[in-house]
């Protein structure tokens, strides 16, 4: 049975500037998943989150932490919420264990050092939790921020865009460590304007472009649904243009003439694939190797985006 852990229902935004960054976002977080927001630049995902956490006030909509109102039961709502913002910003001269606690603090949670050991030991903090922060290198930084995040024991924690502008042994930490959380039963939120990353993390997957959540969907469903599969034949002998018999299906010749490439619907029973060679076989045209491809979520995410814009 479903269980939301975060409801959003008819969500929108106008800045004072007039500009409208969220229109009617309905959406509905399951406890215990890892979501990614997927959007280009400006699509609105930093909005949506500093709404939820109570940065940014909505214009319209409801939003449920738990059951609780974000606007008429703040304090329980926020409580639940772990944020790790986009921009690090860190006190310099502070050590790290009192940053952490300080943090719980804020929430009106009563001192637990045994949580704040466990979060530094999951963070491979603890061998520096009596430095001072301006000590420590930048991925430890952002693991003191989850750690942060975390001081008060959320049961949501929202990243956004954990590894931008962050080297790639970082970011594959990060993924590493995201996972990690979220086997501790935090449910994780993630903006990313990184395709691989949503594909390589989420459970689930929303779009997000120019305000407007396009489609959320479960990442293997997305990719069985939207993904168009490629048979590609190698000929053994160059071909100048594809035959006449064969121009009723999606063919496309590359590769000098050597290349033949089929593509189809992954989704579909009938692929058509038994046809195809059927008709190269009568017409004479051989191949000596054949490979398939599948569409990657870069593929899709692109097509999609593209077909909103027109
Ligand atoms: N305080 C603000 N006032 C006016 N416009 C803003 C403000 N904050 C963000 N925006 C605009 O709203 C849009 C969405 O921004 P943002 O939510 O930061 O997108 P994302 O996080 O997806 O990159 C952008 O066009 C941005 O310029
Ligand atoms: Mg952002």
């Amino acid at each position: 049975m479903p269980d939301a852990i975060l409801s959003i229902s008819g969500l929108s935004k106008t800045y004072a500037t007039g500009f409208h960054a969220l229109k009617n976002i309905d959406l509905e977080i399951q406890r215990g998943e890892i979501f990614a927001l997927l959007g280009p630049n400006g699509a609105g995902k930093t909005t949506l989150i500093s709404i939820v956490c109570g940065i940014v006030n909505a214009s319209t909509g409801k939003v449920l932490v738990d059951g609780h109102d974000i606007a008429a039961d703040y304090r329980a709502a926020r409580s639940l919420i772990g944020l790790v913002p986009q921009e690090l910003t860190t006190e310099a001269f502070e050590t790290v264990w009192n940053t952490v606690s300080f943090s719980r603090g804020l929430f009106g949670k009563p001192a637990k050092p045994a949580h704040i050991e466990k979060v530094l030991k999951d963070l491979s903090l603890w061998d520096k939790k009596d430095n001072t922060i301006r000590t420590l290198s930048g991925g430890m930084k952002r693991r003191l921020l989850i750690a942060k995040a975390l001081s008060h024991e959320p049961q949501v924690l929202f990243l956004d865009e954990p590894t931008a502008g962050v080297d790639v042994t970082l970011r594959q930490e990060m993924w590493q460590l995201v996972r990690s959380l979220r086997d501790t039963g935090v449910t994780i939120i993630l903006t990313t304007h990184y395709i691989d990353e949503a594909e390589v993390m989420a459970d689930r997957i929303g779009v997000i472009s120019k305000g407007e959540i396009i489609l959320v969907e479960d990442k293997t469903e997305l990719m069985r649904k939207l993904g168009k599969k490629q048979l590609t034949l190698q000929l053994a002998q160059p071909l100048q243009s594809v035959p006449g018999a064969l121009s009723a299906l999606s063919l496309e010749l590359s590769g000098n003439g050597c290349e033949l490439t089929y593509t189809y619907d992954a989704q579909h029973e009938h692929s058509g694939i038994a046809a195809l060679l059927q008709e190269l076989d009568a017409a004479g045209i051989a191949f000596k190797d054949l490979r398939t491809s599948q569409s990657s979520l870069e593929d899709i995410f692109v097509s999609l985006v593209r077909e909103k814009e027109q």
